[in-house]
């Protein structure tokens, strides 16, 4: 009799499971369902920025254990996920390495929103459309396909309602920043999705009263990043040649507000379509988070919005991949004017306190851990000594708190 009902349950349970399963697929694909997050009990919306993650049959274990890792944390009420995922020749390889990353996010119950960079469809045996659909079976996946309306796919809003009411407070934009133009320059978000924004921005103020106060999440930075940064005659350290026009140089402007590090030249794209433009007249956008160039952690603040790219969030198991990491941004429902923002670095990883934890716990982390502070400290140090010797010979500040 105990077997019996054993199995009935077993039964009512798989197909409960099913039924849910499918009512939740459904519901995303519906561009109006746009999934709400809230503001946590204590008034924050923490933001884990995770992108480039490239993750490979060489990276994917050590960087899906580090962000995994960071999420408990960093405790993250949500994560942005913004481009270059994973890396594969078959789908069924691009499958295998978009579960094992979020696998993480659904085990830790972390809502998290994707949008594609430049390379996840790059190879041809994948459209955006088919990926985009991968990852919404996945249950923490919050991200949504916008249609055919809209260029590529994965523009969509997220509203942030308050902690203790319905009220929608915040809100964070995702955008399809595309991959390449016709002419194999890098892209840019499109005037369709730009106008779709702006609609999009008018309604929300138009529901709620008010502007409603946001961030920008995609994969590739605008160009007005030049406009942030300062021209100047030489190319110098820490000084850099524009991606599409190598006589234009440019570093920190030493009079703006920047944050963090500039290590190599932003990638934007060609054409310009008018986003940025589009999000200074409206006014609801406090910044812009970006993926794409790897190395960079930095910001500048343009027009009263910061332009800010993160880092590649991977380890490859080299020296120069232990000065990726990720960025959390802090948000206040009390003060949503503004947002606080920090870089960790996997060479800043591990402190003595998390290497006991994990020599403790005896799961085999300890010697990657050890691995990451060993080159870690030499990339650490590299990057240091450079830093030294350009503000020490151009009296210029080249790295700033991020
Ligand atoms: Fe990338």
């Amino acid at each position: 009799m105990k077997t019996l009902l054993k199995r009935i349950t077993a039964v009512l349970a798989v197909v409960a499971i099913l039924f849910n399963f499918s009512v939740f697929v459904s519901a995303k694909k519906d561009i109006t369902t746009a999934e709400a997050i809230r503001f946590n009990s204590d008034g924050k919306l923490r933001i884990m920025h995770v992108t480039d993650t490239h993750l490979s049959e060489e990276n994917i274990y050590d960087s899906t254990w580090l962000i995994g890792e960071a999420c408990d944390r960093e405790k993250p009420d949500v994560v942005m996920l913004t481009g270059d995922i994973a890396m594969a020749n078959t789908v069924e390889e691009t499958f295998r390495k978009i579960d094992l990353l979020m696998k993480v996010f659904d085990e830790r119950k972390i809502p998290v929103a994707v949008c594609f960079g430049n390379h996840d469809s790059e190879s041809g045996i994948i459209s955006r459309e088919d990926l985009m659909a991968y990852f919404n079976r996945h249950e923490s996946s919050i991200s949504i396909d916008d249609g055919d309306a809209l260029t590529g796919c994965g523009t969509y809003n997220v509203p942030v309602l308050g902690s203790e009411d319905d009220e929608v407070k915040f809100n964070l934009w995702v955008f399809d920043s595309g991959d390449y133009d016709n002419e194999g320059h890098y892209a840019n978000v499109s005037e369709n999705q730009v106008e779709w924004y702006v609609q999009k921005s008018k309604l929300l103020e138009q529901e709620n009263g008010e502007k409603i106060n946001s961030l920008v999440f995609q994969h590739i930075i605008v160009p007005e990043v030049y406009d942030g940064l300062k021209q100047v005659k030489y190319k110098g350290g820490y000084t850099f040649s524009h991606i599409y026009d190598k006589s234009k140089h440019y570093q920190f402007d030493q009079n703006a507000v920047n944050y963090g590090f500039l290590h190599e030249y932003p990638c934007p794209g060609y054409y310009n379509h008018g986003q940025f433009e589009a999000m200074v007249e409206r006014g609801d956008v406090l910044a812009m988070f970006t993926g794409h160039d790897h190395s960079n952690a930095f910001g500048v603040r343009y027009k009263g919005i910061d332009i800010v790219n993160s880092l590649s969030t991977r380890y490859n198991g080299d020296v120069a991949s232990t000065k990726y990491g990720y960025r959390m941004i802090i948000v206040d429902e009390n003060d949503t004017d503004t947002y606080t923002t920090k870089v960790v670095h996997w060479y800043d990883f591990f402190k003595n306190a998390d290497m006991k934890v994990l020599r403790d716990s005896d799961d085999g982390h300890i010697k990657l851990a050890r691995e990451i502070r060993f080159k870690g400290f030499f990339e650490k140090a590299g990057l240091n000594i450079g830093v030294f010797f350009v503000q020490m010979f151009t009296g210029r500040t080249v790295r700033y708190p991020d």
